[in-house]
């Protein structure tokens, strides 16, 4: 099929030995669930194995030479993901295990600081309706153990924030606003500048989830404006483990840690201590170094590919998906039914089908993609579902990928019928 804007995904496959894989009887997978994780290329696994059989060793500790190989190789994951994002210094890239404690981890600074960044009773948090649990739980907590005030924006039925009362939501008791730059569960690519001016003008922080937008689109965290921005590593062809903080450097001067343990110090007596300088005093314990090393490994897979190439890529292969979704009978797409300004996960459901059924006749078919509420529960609530369907695409998802989901979809309905 001619389609420009294409990667060459024939190339791309033989980067990712688990894409030959068979199920089911001899049926080859058809990958439609990379918004709940990606699938690795050769090029990370041998990363990881490489550390692993040659150099494994802790990190920031040993004198001996397989402990530098491994602080070498870290270190230098970070130096690799710092370019990666456009971050202005590599002291701002704190190593996580996920994008949830990222977001846990801002959450918990900002609930532990003094003035003026404290969240505390008489202040205000901002979030979405449309975020991913992740982004919700984290500021629900905080808002409850400081009587700080939640508030979020709500969502239009064409599955867009509704920003209308933007001047109301954001106030000035707003200390922090999160968002999430693209939805994991309707797909919508947010309006970040409109978000980060209205805050900005109040004096709040801003943090982005930028889970599903790191894999798919460029990330410029300067460019962004926020003053956090988090991620996770197994959604853009890493391992799992790993998630990055990228944080403004004079606020991670500034803010205090949260967890504490080995490596995040300066000194300690029995009575207190004091902290290395960020990144390390964000990463207490022993940290995933094969997963860091792995996510460096990926983010050069990436960027040999190019960001704009894969999402030029991804936004061909989501046009085609919702125009060939919207001739299947009884099908609702959940979120924006056109590919402007929306990202590659599209949820719908299939008249009364339940999507656990949907997804199973799928799986039968040998076709992967996720039923449920995506950890995004609010999201269904608005919009009166129990859950979706949803299909997700990447570099190496091609046009007759989502002929076989339109294929599998009306095997369902006739399964069903
Ligand atoms: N956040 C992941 C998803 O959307 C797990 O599926």
């Amino acid at each position: 099929m001619n389609m420009p804007g294409l990667l060459d995904t024939e190339a791309i496959r033989k980067d990712f030995p688990i894409l030959d894989r068979l199920v089911h009887d001899g049926k080859k997978v058809v990958y439609l669930d990379n918004a709940a994780t990606s699938q690795k290329p050769r090029q990370v696994l041998d990363a990881l194995s490489d550390y692993y059989e040659r150099y494994n060793s802790n990190v920031h500790r040993g004198v001996h030479v397989l402990a530098e190989e491994a602080t070498a190789a870290y270190e230098s994951a970070r130096d690799k993901i710092a370019e990666f994002i456009n971050a202005p210094s590599r002291d701002e890239v704190i190593f996580t295990k996920n994008a949830s404690e990222s977001l846990n981890l801002v959450a918990n600074m900002l609930g532990f600081a003094d003035e003026p960044y404290r969240v505390e009773r008489g202040t205000e948090i901002v979030i979405t309706e449309m975020e991913h649990h992740s982004n919700i739980v984290p500021w629900q907590l905080l808002s409850q153990r400081t009587g700080a005030k939640l508030k979020w924006f709500g969502l239009t039925d064409e599955g867009r924030l509704d920003l209308s009362t933007i001047d109301e939501v954001i106030t000035e008791k707003t200390k922090v606003v999160s968002f999430v730059l693209v939805s994991n569960i309707l797909g919508t690519v947010n309006p970040v500048e409109a978000i980060v001016r209205r805050a900005q003008e109040v004096g709040a922080l801003v943090v982005v989830d930028a889970s599903q937008a790191a894999p798919h689109m460029p990330l410029d965290v300067q460019a962004l404006q926020a003053d956090f921005v988090a991620f996770t590593g197994h959604k853009m062809c890493g391992p799992t483990g790993i998630g990055v903080l990228w944080g403004r450097q004079e606020l991670l001067e500034d803010l205090p840690p949260f967890l504490g343990g080995g490596e995040m110090i300066e000194t300690v007596s029995m009575h207190s201590s004091t902290y290395a300088p960020a990144p390390h005093k964000f990463e207490a314990g022993t940290p995933p170094i094969a997963q860091a090393i792995g996510l460096g490994a990926a983010v050069d897979y990436l960027a040999s590919i190019g960001m704009e190439n894969i999402a030029a890529h991804e936004h061909v292969i989501t046009g085609y998906a919702l125009e060939r979704l919207a001739s299947v009978p009884d099908l609702r797409i959940v979120g924006p039914v056109t590919a402007e300004d929306r990202g590659a996960a599209i949820s719908f459901t299939l008249g009364d089908i339940h999507p656990h059924d949907v997804g199973q006749v799928l799986d039968e078919q040998g076709i992967a993609v996720r039923v449920g509420h995506h950890c995004a529960r609010p999201v269904c609530l608005r919009y009166g579902i129990p859950a979706t369907t949803r299909a997700s695409f990447y570099l190496y998802s091609t046009p007759s990928e989502v002929d076989a989901l339109v294929e599998g979809l009306e095997h369902v309905q006739n399964f069903f019928g």
